[in-house]
């Protein structure tokens, strides 16, 4: 992704006409200098209405009917409930509901130094969200500190910031101990625990017995991925229009994708194309023909302390006038969402998508969304995979995926597939390399193809997170 910064005096100038265009985007706002790297934020949960938790037998008569339309609604009630203010601000900043949930660190402590008492097990979830705690920990998917054995970072998502999040629910439940094979207790969040649970199946357990307990009904899992838009002058952020946008339709990454973006932070108006005068004032244009102008408001953003640009700048290898500054702005490009409402999960996500829907609606889109959604969260497109094909016992694939994500070419069926047929296969291994998929562009038979569910290892209940934390390499 191409980061331009502008010097002031070009943003002077380019703003020259636009109302607003050079205001402040926070006048409450701290200076840089006053912003926080860590607080105290209780995470929230979901509130209970007719829309969440919806009963199993609801959401399977959707996918028995194969009403994508009930599918979707869900997807956006889901997105609404989660981006609905919690009460608590962060550097001068209302957070979402989501926002303030536990992170992959505060779920899975890091290791400590050699010796020392790890915090995972001299505390639990519960009192690491009570202290100051990181809100956001940039770093790039799937860094665990325990490493994924033979899975390496690369080959997910190499070009994107990311993290997990876990609703309330689901980090308690991953944070208890949980009965076991052999009458034992096992702790989902401690590594040592899971291995000793994998080797203590009693002789002859089938693959399909194999598995951790299931999440709470209310257990949410998320992935959000975050962008830069520098404060000063105008960002570059490419824009997903389907894999004919990019210089690569089989992998279109978003550092393929040649509709480009021209983001102002403190810019107000429509989505528009950009004037020639913005346009040559890009240094860089890489792969982008098709430029647009937009206002850093149609993106949910943060602005960055010190530290929080230091992790990000760290974590993207950027240096120079490409790096992150506190006062620069992280933005909101995506998001994956898993709810526990039935037993494989309902799986959908959201990807910035402001100004008109991508051709033919590909590989999802903005319809549906509820009238009363407001704010940036109007500009995002959603799709579903609540099964892993199109008609329940079908052989067509649903095809569901983040234009930010899956599009990845360490990932086999990226824009082919969808969220569950991968994660189904998430195995706590003993050693070596989890039974990746080669291959998923059929149905997986959950948890009994013995391709991925063998005598040697045990299903995470779709958690790649829990698989990942698990492993040992
Ligand atoms: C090719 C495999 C693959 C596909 C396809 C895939 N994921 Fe994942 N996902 C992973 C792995 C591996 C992780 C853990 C590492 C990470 O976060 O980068 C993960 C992490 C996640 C997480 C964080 C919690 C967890 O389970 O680890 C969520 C939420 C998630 N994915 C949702 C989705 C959704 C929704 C889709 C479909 C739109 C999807 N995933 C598609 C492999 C996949």
């Amino acid at each position: 992704m191409r980061k331009i910064a502008i010097a002031t005096a070009a943003t002077v100038a380019l703003c020259a006409g636009l109302a607003g265009c050079d205001k402040a985007p926070e006048a409450s706002a701290p200076k840089p200098e006053a912003l926080l790297d860590v607080a105290v934020i209780t995470p929230v949960p979901l509130p209970t209405t007719p829309n969440y938790p919806v009963a199993a037998a609801t959401i399977n008569g959707w996918i028995a009917n194969a009403d994508t339309a009930a599918m979707r609604n869900h997807a956006w009630q889901l997105w609404q409930a989660m981006a609905q203010p919690s009460g608590q601000s962060f550097n001068g900043q209302s957070l979402p509901i989501w926002e303030t949930w536990a992170g992959t660190a505060d779920v899975f402590p890091p290791a400590p130094p050699a010796g020392a008492a790890t915090a995972a097990t001299t505390t639990t979830v519960a009192q690491r969200v009570a202290a100051p705690r990181k809100l956001r920990v940039f770093q790039q998917p799937n860094q665990f500190h325990h490493g994924r054995g033979g899975i390496t970072p690369a080959k997910f998502d190499t070009t994107v910031t990311s993290f997990n999040k876990f609703s309330p629910e689901a980090a308690t439940f991953l944070d208890a101990s949980h009965p076991g094979p052999g009458g034992a207790s096992y702790r989902y969040s401690s590594t040592s625990d899971m291995q000793k649970l994998n080797a203590s199946w009693p002789q002859g357990t089938t693959p399909q017995d194999r598995g951790v307990q299931d999440f709470p009904v209310r257990g949410i899992e998320l992935k959000p991925v975050f962008g830069l838009v520098h404060a000063k002058g105008l960002t570059v952020q490419p824009l997903w229009q389907g894999p004919s946008a990019s210089t690569n339709a089989q992998n279109p990454e978003p550092q393929t994708w040649t509709t480009c973006v021209l983001v102002a932070p403190a810019g107000q108006g429509p989505v528009r194309p950009a004037t020639p005068r913005e346009i040559a004032s890009i240094r860089d244009p890489g792969p982008c023909k098709t430029f647009l102008w937009a206002p850093m408001s149609t993106f949910y953003s943060v602005k960055l302390s010190a530290a929080e640009a230091q992790d990000y700048n760290t974590a993207n290898g950027l240096t120079g006038d490409q790096a992150a500054v506190a006062g620069d702005f992280a933005v909101l490009q995506a998001m994956h969402v898993n709810s526990k409402e039935i037993p494989f999960w309902t799986w959908q996500t959201f990807w910035w998508q402001p100004g008109a829907d991508t051709p033919n609606g590909f590989p999802g889109s903005k319809q549906g969304q509820p009238a009363s959604l407001t704010g940036p969260w109007t500009n995002y497109a959603t799709c579903t995979a609540y099964d892993q094909t199109t008609t329940q016992g079908g052989s067509t694939m649903t095809v569901c995926f983040n234009p930010y994500l899956e599009t990845s070419t360490g990932i086999p069926a990226g824009i082919t597939s969808n969220c569950m047929s991968c994660h189904g296969v998430a195995v706590i291994v003993a050693s070596g390399t989890p039974p990746y998929p080669a291959d998923y562009k059929k149905p997986i038979a959950f948890f009994s193809d013995p391709l991925y569910f063998t005598t040697s290892n045990t299903h995470a209940d779709f958690s790649w997170a829990l698989a990942g934390n698990s492993d040992p390499n």
